[in-house]
């Protein structure tokens, strides 16, 4: 009993610290701190767990501990070893992880009740709960092998322009509908001695289900997709917390289920697109697409001319995109923007939601080269402010620059909030060639009067530059 009572306090801490973590993650300052917090919750939880089997005398430490010292240690090396760029690839992998405990869970509890219904017939295990472990094995599958899925897609080892599922939603709905119907079944015969066998049939459809789910969905809707496999991979957990009966396991589960449902509506706002949308749409799965220039002109910079625009101007907006955590020119855009402001220049970032490759990617690169938190104005905010802008410097960025998503409604992304940068006075755009973004479509900005490229590798084409302003002024 006393035992009992300090694994529901630490419980209890344990939640209180993820609230707290989670609290903190809100803001790039206090970002770091939350998850230290959140992370002294879970340590918390796991170490008092350890108590539950002493109450019943047996226990499985030593294989427990096993597993935990070998998932630790990969968990380590990897967290330490990705590069910034490839966060979205191992959160992705993390959400798979989480969904796959869901399952061995729900498993291992269904074969139990197996056992149950046929020792004492339907009533032996009460209904509710076998719902919600038969729930945790779907929810869980379809996240584990969704999340695989992304992964291979961030990863570029699928290319969804080649791998295509013809009438994709038409074949989503009967596997759906198969798995629910499978689950009724259950539910109305849990005793019937093929039962466990259906269960297993229905995980197997899942983890396909998983796959056909988010193999049709368009490379430039990853982040939507990753956004809502976390959800999923949440309401999994919170589902196995309830199966187990276990409040931190509940509680993490629904803040993280919570957490993703938010931030899968914010990315779908970001672009202009219901869920629904996302999910049949294939946006940045057609084919491949090059920007050509055509009979378009193409007017180039030279750095000295970008260094005399930069110099003599009032203001200077940074919009860094994808590009910039490739080239790791964020310390670059740092200097760049100390010594404009040095010489009476204001500087600013302008961040789109979706820039780069996961949510707020661009604030956590800025916030890593020590550029102020102050300095970085939202969408809304930075389109108040580009129309008193002499200069915008597009660093890496493409899609969420493109103006075909305010005039071309035949464009993929029609609809979809940008930075509105042609309302500066002069812009520049700086990338390697003319290669188009993520979504693989044609950017108009690219040949409009206003605009001039500098083309080059971003972080060694702003050491450049700002090695000529320091000539110029
Ligand atoms: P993108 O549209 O992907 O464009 C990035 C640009 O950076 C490319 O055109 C590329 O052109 C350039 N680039 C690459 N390496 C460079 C380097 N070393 N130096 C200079 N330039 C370089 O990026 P974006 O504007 O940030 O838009 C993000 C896109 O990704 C959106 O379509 C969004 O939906 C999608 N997406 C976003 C997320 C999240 S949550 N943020 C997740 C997945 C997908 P060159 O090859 O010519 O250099």
């Amino acid at each position: 009993m006393v035992l009992n009572q300090i694994v529901n306090l630490g419980y209890l801490a344990g939640v209180i610290l993820f609230i707290i973590g989670l609290r903190q993650l809100s803001s790039p300052r206090t970002a770091r701190m939350g998850n230290i917090w959140a992370a002294v919750g879970m340590a918390i939880a796991i170490i008092v767990t350890f108590i539950l089997p002493l109450e019943k005398g047996d226990n499985n430490f030593l294989i427990i501990l096993l597993g935990m010292a070998i998932g630790s240690g990969i968990g380590w090396v990897s967290a330490k070893r990705v590069a910034m760029t490839a966060m979205p690839q191992m959160v992705s992998i993390f959400n798979g992880l989480g969904g796959a405990c869901s399952v061995a869970i729900a498993m291992v509890e269904l074969s139990a009740h197996q056992e149950l219904y046929a020792a004492g017939g339907p009533g032996a295990v009460a209904a509710g709960g076998h719902l919600t472990a038969l729930l945790a094995m779907f929810v869980g599958a379809v996240a584990f092998t969704g999340s695989l899925i992304a992964y291979g897609k961030l990863e570029d080892l699928i290319d969804d322009r080649k791998i295509r599922i013809p009438q994709s939603t038409i074949v989503n709905l009967v596997i759906l509908a198969v798995i629910v119907g499978g689950i009724v079944y259950n539910m109305i015969s849990p005793a019937a001695s093929s039962a466990f066998t259906l269960v297993v049939v229905l995980m197997v459809i899942a983890l396909i289900y998983g796959i056909t789910f988010v193999i049709p969905i368009g490379g430039a809707d990853m982040p939507v997709v990753i956004a809502l496999l976390n959800a999923f991979s949440g309401i999994a957990g919170a589902l196995a917390g309830l199966v187990y009966q276990n409040q931190v396991m509940l509680v993490g589960g629904i803040l993280v289920g919570a957490s993703g449902v938010i931030l899968t509506v914010l990315m779908c706002q970001a672009m202009n697109r219901s869920l629904w949308n996302v999910i049949i749409g294939g946006f940045g799965s057609a084919g491949p697409a090059k920007a050509q220039a055509g009979d378009r002109i193409v007017r180039e910079i030279t750095l000295n001319d970008a260094a005399i625009l930069l110099t003599y101007s009032r203001s200077v907006i940074l919009v860094p995109g994808y590009g910039m955590a490739v080239a790791q020119a964020q310390k670059t855009c740092h200097e760049l923007e100390t010594i404009l402001e040095s010489n009476g220049v204001s500087v600013a970032y302008a961040i789109h939601p979706v820039a780069g490759r996961m949510p707020g990617h661009m604030n956590v690169l800025l916030a890593e080269a020590d550029v102020a938190y102050t300095k970085l104005l939202d969408l809304d905010d930075a389109n108040r402010v580009l129309a008193d802008t002499d200069v915008v410097i597009v660093v890496g960025a493409n899609d969420v620059v493109n103006p075909a998503a305010l005039d071309d409604p035949s464009s993929p992304i029609y609809g979809m909030p940008i930075l509105e940068i042609l309302k500066a006075k002069n812009t520049i755009v700086l990338k390697r060639s003319m290669s188009p973004g993520y979504a693989g479509i044609d950017n108009p900005l690219f040949f409009h009067e206003k605009n001039r490229m500098l083309f080059g590798d971003a972080k060694a084409t702003l050491e450049k530059l700002t090695m000529e302003i320091k000539t110029v002024i």
